[in-house]
């Protein structure tokens, strides 16, 4: 781990923590990696037959019912289940802000701050059977990393936007809860093995807060009176936390006080840098790492008040995109079921959208984006229409491709799977149709691949490829 500096750099922050001695200790040594299982794609008990079978030792997390922390085996994002959208891969502590949000069935909830889309997918996965998630991200080399998570995950309640979240355009008022994952300096991940540190200037630090703040104000203006806005970081300074809520608070809202069972937390701090802030910014809760052995992390969660806020000062950008509007040509469905021996009803729970005339996306019904909301996506692509035929969708077929019955290539063996998750081609001779087939390794449903003359072509788009060598655990 990077050490240079950031003894001197976090020094500042002793007289907040109850026990440096321990807080040092622990952020000398690297974080366990922490993954949760997908309930859309498996169940607890299929993971963990795949982790026995694998010899994979798991700890489960008390606080967070499916997820667990994975005590060997280095390389958790590079496994088949991983492919095939069991489970998400996330810093422990990371996920208590969604506990935080607590997003219930049938709610309409922005994720304003949204790549790589741990959070989306956990508040998604929460709301299931109804409800929404719109997913924010302004900037566009982090969107496809989002939609890779939607697209894995199977996640049909998912709409992803590209706006910069302080003009975000949707009508005020509207939304049940809003999570605002501020960017930050990321102190509190110093932890994470991959991390080079380097020390934050005072520069930075200002930059981050004033963006924090404008964040934190559009989330006000946006929620709807009595609703839930979550502001967290990974950051130690209270610079970049209780100080954003105490500059933008005002009479908008209100922090509440809340715990986690299973977790230790420090308040909020009420007096920094010479300054007494509002008392109610001390039912925030401080992660320190040393409380639960995980990464730093910062969370409050504020109820909004009925005290109309002035309108934002900066007006909203529309960027010039076609929208995606409610499908025309559906009848890439019935070929499909042909092609795959899907039955029709399958397909009858879902709404489809496209944008032009290329793709099709697969959507629960009530999913749609708020007039004035222009999305990038809407659920999951499904088929995309090319000259005289069609070709199903990675994300579809992972999701689906349980209930397919024809046209299915099951893979004999670990490497093949490998090469096929790796985009390569392979010769395979397989009893199925040349064309577009579904490509399964045992319970794992890869994806697209094109067939024919022996030789399979793994169809999987880069963003969803993964390059798992012979020895991982896979
Ligand atoms: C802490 S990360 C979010 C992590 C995410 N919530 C998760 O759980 O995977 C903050 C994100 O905010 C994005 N961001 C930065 N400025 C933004 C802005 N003005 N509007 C919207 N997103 C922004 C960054 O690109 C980054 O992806």
């Amino acid at each position: 781990m990077e050490r240079a500096g950031w003894e001197e750099a976090f020094r500042r922050y002793m007289p907040l923590v109850d026990d440096p001695q321990a807080l040092w200790a622990c952020l000398y040594t690297p974080l366990t990696p922490c993954l949760w299982v997908n309930p859309i794609k498996a169940t607890v008990e299929e993971f963990q037959a795949y982790c026995a079978e694998e010899g994979l030792r798991l700890e489960p997390i008390s606080w967070y019912p499916g997820a667990f922390r994975l005590l060997n085996g280095e390389r958790p994002g590079a496994t088949l289940p991983f492919v095939a959208g069991w489970y998400y891969v996330q810093e422990e502590i990371a996920m208590s802000a969604v506990v935080a949000l607590d997003p219930q069935p049938g709610e309409r909830i922005l994720d304003l701050c949204a790549a790589p889309g741990g959070k989306t997918a956990q508040i998604a996965v929460r709301l299931r059977p109804t409800g929404v998630v719109i997913a924010n991200e302004r900037q566009m080399e982090r969107l496809s990393s989002l939609r890779a998570t939607v697209d894995r995950l199977g996640l049909l309640n998912v709409v992803v936007t590209w706006y910069d979240g302080r003009l975000f355009p949707a009508p005020e008022g509207i939304w049940d809860r809003v999570l605002v994952d501020a960017p930050c300096t990321g102190e509190g991940t110093v932890r994470k093995p991959s991390q080079r540190w380097r020390p934050v200037t005072e520069r930075f630090r200002r930059a981050c807060a004033a963006l924090q703040r404008a964040l934190l104000r559009r989330a006000l203006q946006l929620v709807k009176p009595g609703g839930i806005v979550v502001y967290s970081t990974c950051t130690f300074a209270p610079e970049e936390n209780e100080m954003v809520l105490d500059a933008v608070l005002g009479d908008y809202g209100v922090v509440e006080p809340f715990s986690i069972a299973g977790l230790r937390a420090m308040p909020g701090v009420t007096q920094w840098a010479g300054k007494s802030l509002r008392h109610d910014v001390g039912y925030a809760l401080r992660f320190w790492p040393h409380l639960n052995d995980t990464g730093g992390f910062f969370v409050a969660r504020i109820r909004r008040t009925d005290v109309p806020m002035p309108a934002s000062a900066l007006p909203s950008v529309l960027k010039p995109r076609v929208p995606m509007e409610p499908a025309t040509r559906t009848e890439g469905i019935a070929a499909l079921c042909q092609r795959f021996g899907f039955a029709p009803e399958l397909f009858a729970a879902y709404r489809y959208w496209m944008r032009g005339q290329e793709t099709l996306w697969m959507a629960l019904p009530e999913v749609e984006s708020p007039a004035g909301v222009i999305p990038e996506s809407v659920g999951i692509p499904l088929l995309s229409y090319k000259r005289k035929h069609i070709k199903p969708k990675t994300a579809a077929l992972q999701l689906l491709g349980r209930e397919a019955r024809r046209n299915v290539l099951e893979l004999p063996e670990r490497a093949a799977a490998l090469r096929f998750v790796n985009g390569q081609s392979q010769n395979i001779l397989a009893d199925v149709e040349p064309g577009f087939v579904h490509v399964r390794y045992r319970r794992f449903e890869l994806g697209c691949g094109l067939y024919g003359r022996g030789q399979l072509h793994s169809q999987i788009p880069r963003g969803l490829q993964t390059l798992i060598a012979q020895n991982d655990h896979a």
